[in-house]
């Protein structure tokens, strides 16, 4: 057990539950992070800017604000020419960076920091323990600056989107609530109202600083303000229609399941009565025969199945974190060898999944899955790795009689790694 699950115990949560009236109501937990897990989270944010800026990865999910206008790509690319320095914090980059009130708003927080995934889920488990995950899992916005106002006006967000935000300062931030009823009968039916002075004395204020929590169900208008410089990690637990369900789990078939086959097809007689073209179709479709041949039901349980194997196996975060090959080029192919005279570790947020099926072992990692012909020895070192427990590559092959060849046993150790399955110790 780790410290920060300590602080985030069941009870803790618990007594969330009971504040926040069973997630329908707003609340402020105050003092709700130790200072080390602001820290960390801190970090986090700089690894995040960091990593996004120098990688130029600025083209979907990352939002600059200068005086309340959202700012073009052009002004994006200049932004990454000058990324955090080392050892830079926030105030520090934003002075260097900014001479105006700004923002950002950065997506999927969860793929870019480890110190952020892992501190996060590892504080709120107990809470998914007691409450469930929605079923497309969790994921992280981060709000950072000094704009005043949330550029959006007075609005609502997402149906069955609830959100837990961890503030991490230095500046305290104000949300402004009206419940439904009391914002219809202010100005009816107004979206993005940035005409918000007249209505602030009927909102509820919630002010939360450093290390506090605030919760917000989705149905409630709110505007947010924040004078200072403030950066907040928001957590939401995004609850989706079945429309969107049903549209994400065919998505993620298609991208484990559909092989882009470029052949042309040709022109087709008979196409009330021809098999041709469904034949064509299925032959795209790389899967087991028994799945291919079972009904429509078992089509839908296999696939959802399969999407939730990745899902658990990313700790519920929707996001998937960047590969070794995309972070430091790290092939495995070429590059198993590495494996030799290492000791590795794994997160212990994360858990490693597996299902065997006769003679092909699926391992699911981080999100990621690939597939290898099964050797007891794989099931044996994944089990191992699951303890988050140092473990000597070479000491472990000398004491235990591997069933298969050195090689092909750290190239199964380079794809994990490749997928973030466990880091090298020094
Ligand atoms: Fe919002």
């Amino acid at each position: 057990m780790t410290k920060i699950l300590e602080q985030f115990s069941k009870d803790y949560w618990e007594n969330f539950i009971t504040q926040n009236k069973g997630f329908s109501e707003a609340c402020v937990l105050k003092n709700a992070m130790s200072p080390h897990l602001v820290n960390e989270l801190n970090l986090g944010i700089m690894e995040v800017l960091k990593n996004r800026l120098s990688r130029e990865d600025i083209s979907d999910g990352f939002r600059v604000y200068i005086e309340s206008k959202e700012q073009d790509d052009k002004y994006l690319s200049d932004l990454c020419k000058s990324p955090p320095n080392d050892g830079e914090n926030i105030e520090e980059f934003a002075q260097r960076t900014f001479d105006k009130k700004f923002g950002i708003i950065i997506n999927s927080g969860e793929k870019h920091s480890d110190r952020i995934s892992e501190n996060i889920i590892k504080s709120i488990s107990p809470l998914i323990d007691i409450a469930g995950l929605p079923p497309l899992g969790v994921e992280i916005t981060i709000f950072i600056g000094n704009y005043g106002w949330t550029p959006l006006g007075i609005h609502q967000d997402h149906r069955g989107e609830n959100v837990i935000h961890f503030h991490l300062g230095p500046g305290n931030k104000s949300m402004y609530v009206w419940d439904e009823d009391v914002y219809k009968d202010l100005v009816g039916v107004k979206h993005n109202n940035t005409d918000i002075e007249p209505i602030l004395p009927h909102a509820k204020e919630f002010t939360f600083g450093t290390g506090d929590l605030y919760y917000m169900p989705w149905n409630k208008h709110h505007v947010g303000y924040t004078g200072e410089l403030s950066v907040g990690i928001t957590l939401w637990f995004n609850n989706p229609s079945k429309f969107k369900y049903i549209n994400k789990i065919l998505e993620s078939f298609r991208i484990q399941f559909i092989k882009k086959d470029p052949s042309i097809l040709s022109n087709q007689f008979d196409m009330l009565e021809s098999k041709e073209c469904l034949n064509n179709l299925l032959e795209t479709i790389d899967l087991e025969s028994q799945v291919m041949s079972g009904s429509l039901k078992d089509f839908f349980d296999f696939s959802i199945n399969e999407f939730n194997y990745c899902l658990l196996s990313n700790a519920g975060w929707q996001s998937v974190p960047l590969s070794k090959k995309e972070t430091i080029n790290f092939d495995s192919d070429t590059h198993y060898t590495q494996m030799e005279g290492k000791k590795i570790i794994s997160k212990d947020a994360f858990k490693i999944l597996y299902k065997k099926d006769n003679e092909k072992l699926t391992v699911y990692v981080r999100g990621s899955k690939f597939s290898m012909h099964y050797f007891e020895s794989l099931t044996t070192i994944i089990d191992e790795i699951n303890k988050h427990i140092i473990i000597d590559v070479d000491n472990y092959i000398k004491s235990k009689e591997l069933n298969m060849p050195t090689e092909a046993f750290y190239y199964f150790l380079a794809l994990l790694y490749d997928k973030r399955g466990f880091e090298f110790i020094d």
